[in-house]
């Protein structure tokens, strides 16, 4: 039986907070967000030069986007970074010390894509690399073969056998120990947004009649494989209800489902939570918002796009379909609050909230409620140092700037970083700075804890 966790009642934003035995100076976090930094000579000065000043402006932790726990394949987007090489990830260790230099925590996120890797979607990159092949859970499910013969996909997948889930497995566990030894304080399982670790935990995706085809598996031995090969260190994972997928596509995931899932995933050792709804595609769900035409219309991106997506025409398809998907999916604040109160109700380790939060007035009416920390993506690019406006006393009324434009996400397919694009957001972010308001002083951000 795990210990029952105390709870303060209503927590302010600058209280801290214990996942597992790591102390965070306060509830406001960098959700995982995708850097580009890729393994080239460049990546740790890049992945510091994004991740620092969120640090430095008092994140109490900063989560590293998704990283690949496999020297080939995998990989949901391109630039993503690999973590299979402990000597490699020996390098984080300067960017774990700059984090740690400034008080904050730091987590890595690590991720294989399965069935959403770039060996599926990405025509250029197939075409380049056809020795890769596309791991699955199980055979493609039908609305997705219906996707290969429209042409926006292509399927050759391969079903990991019993042997290699554990293998895979084990790979986290590798990446883990090396992360662990490079210093970063929290490892963050990549369990959502359609990558391997959803498609287990998925009945659209799943349909072993091994002991993987139990839902949780896969992450209940990624659970050991940590603790055996990396020790003590904290383990969170996203865990997916498939509530925005289209009705009628086959099983999916209902947020009764998340809810068990996650009192599952407490009991087999996971030390947060990160609830979240979204769908069975890889699609809007994840970063509602407005239809990014401006980035699509981008004649920079053009050959990008068309290395991508196999041409102009089928560019423009998959332009059109992000479209739908942009009125189907419109942003509401703090969409997933619903979910985290329902599963905060029912288990005792920490839960964490984000998509959509975007004001100080909405974190405070979620600590204590529907979440014990409250984390946001895409206002990261916009405004790197943005924690120092949130962190300020009496910051009621302090808000990113970022409209949810979606610019910055699409030419990410193309190949180009993730970077704000909107310039009225810019400058607004710029005349910020300039006004001194991501300034701050240690107390503000509350103190820094020991570290473990
Ligand atoms: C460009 C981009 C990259 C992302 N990369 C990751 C990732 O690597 N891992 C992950 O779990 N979530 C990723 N997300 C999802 C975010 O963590 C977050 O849940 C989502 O953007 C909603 O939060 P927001 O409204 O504050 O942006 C990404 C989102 C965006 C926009
Ligand atoms: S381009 Fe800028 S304003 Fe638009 S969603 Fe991205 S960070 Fe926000």
């Amino acid at each position: 039986m795990r210990p029952e966790r105390q709870r303060p009642s209503v927590p302010a934003l600058t209280d801290p907070l214990e996942i597992g035995d790591v102390a965070l100076r306060n509830r406001l976090y960098r959700a995982p967000l995708l850097e580009h930094a890729g393994n080239g000579p460049d990546a740790v000065d890049t992945l510091i030069a994004d991740l620092e000043p969120a640090a430095a402006a008092g994140a109490g932790l900063v989560c590293q986007g998704a990283t690949v726990v496999r020297a080939e394949g995998g990989c949901a987007a391109p630039g993503m970074t690999r973590v299979h090489d402990p000597e490699f990830v020996a390098e984080l260790g300067r960017l774990t010390d700059a984090i740690h230099d400034h008080g904050g925590r730091i987590a890595l996120q690590l991720e294989h894509g399965g069935l959403r890797s770039m060996e599926t979607w990405h025509r250029g990159h197939r075409e380049r690399h056809p020795e890769l092949e596309q791991l699955a859970v199980s055979p493609p499910p039908r609305p997705l073969r219906l996707l290969d013969r429209l042409g926006f996909l292509e399927y050759d997948a391969r079903v990991l056998t019993t042997a290699e889930c554990r293998e895979l497995a084990a790979d986290f566990g590798r990446s883990a120990a090396a992360a662990v030894d490079a210093g970063y304080d929290l490892i963050h399982v990549a369990g959502a947004n359609m990558g391997i670790v959803h498609q287990f935990l998925s009945p659209f995706y799943n349909r072993r009649d091994d002991e993987f085809g139990d839902p949780v598996r896969f992450l209940e031995v990624v659970r050991s494989e940590v603790r055996d090969r990396a020790g003590d260190v904290p383990v969170l994972t996203k865990v997916p209800a498939e509530t925005a997928a289209p009705p009628g596509v086959g099983p999916t995931l209902s947020a009764d489902d998340c809810v068990r899932l996650c009192e599952r995933l407490a009991d087999a050792g996971y030390d947060a939570l990160v609830p979240v709804n979204g769908s069975v595609f890889w699609d809007m769900s994840v970063v509602r918002g407005a239809f990014p035409g401006a980035s699509w219309r981008d004649e920079r991106f053009r050959e990008g796009y068309v290395d991508a997506f196999g041409s102009r025409p089928r560019a423009a398809l998959v332009a059109a379909a992000n479209w739908v998907e942009s009125l189907v999916y419109s942003r509401e604040p703090a969409w997933n609050a619903d979910l985290c109160r329902r599963v905060r109700e029912r288990v005792d380790v920490p839960v964490l909230c984000e998509g959509g939060i975007r004001g100080r007035e909405t974190i405070d009416g979620l600590l204590g409620d529907a979440a014990d920390a409250a984390g946001m993506a895409r206002p990261f690019y916009a405004e790197p140092e943005l924690p120092a406006r949130l962190l300020r006393e009496g910051a009621t009324d302090a808000r990113a700037v970022c409209a949810d434009c979606n610019d910055c996400v699409v030419p990410q397919a193309a190949g180009e970083p993730g970077v704000c694009r909107t310039p009225s957001v810019l400058r607004e972010a710029g005349e910020l700075r300039r006004a001194g308001a991501y300034e701050r002083d240690g107390e503000r951000a509350g103190e820094a804890p020991p570290r473990r």
